[in-house]
């Protein structure tokens, strides 16, 4: 197998594809990141609010989870190839790991609030970068991924003010 046994063929510039495919791996990471911390909160949250905390971040979790096929395969579609490997993920991934024994719910909710902003910050740099590659089809669909994740992040606002 030699290098372009992978090169899926496409009409956007080969340079153009390759940053392109460097921001979406980027965005990826992140939501795989995002959702094991979603689901790490899901799994420890405890307090007065738990059981609605609970299903929230687990709605959330899904809905990220959700995303991650298409981002990788959109890196496919242009000729790029994505992540492989947890080790992968780790390599990639910009948004934090928590590890801690013990994260109070309230601090849950303002980490994983910061995490979604966060995210859509990547995905407005990422836009630029494919409006500038003319792929409108990644554009298109980093507008869904944008309005999910400022979604989340305002459930995640409003449940953290009487938190
Ligand atoms: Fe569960």
């Amino acid at each position: 197998m030699t290098d372009d046994a992978l090169k899926t063929p496409t009409d956007i510039k080969s340079n153009a594809a390759k940053t392109v495919a460097e921001a979406l791996n980027a965005i990826l990471a992140d939501s795989f990141a995002l959702y094991l911390k979603t689901k790490n909160f899901h799994w420890h949250v405890s307090g007065p609010h738990f059981r609605d905390y609970h299903l929230m971040l687990d709605d959330q979790a899904t809905q990220i989870l959700g995303t991650t096929d298409a981002i990788a395969e959109r890196v496919r579609k242009t000729g790029n190839t994505t992540l492989r490997s947890i080790g992968d993920i780790a390599r990639h991934q910009s948004i934090e790991d928590n590890d801690e024994e013990f994260v109070p719910a309230a601090q849950m909710l303002i980490e994983l609030r910061e995490d979604n902003l966060k995210l859509v910050e990547k995905l407005r740099e990422a836009k630029d970068i494919v409006d500038e590659a003319k792929d409108n089809a990644t554009s298109g669909i980093l507008d869904e991924w944008t309005d999910l994740a400022e979604e989340r992040a305002w459930f995640l606002f409003e449940a953290s003010r009487n938190a």
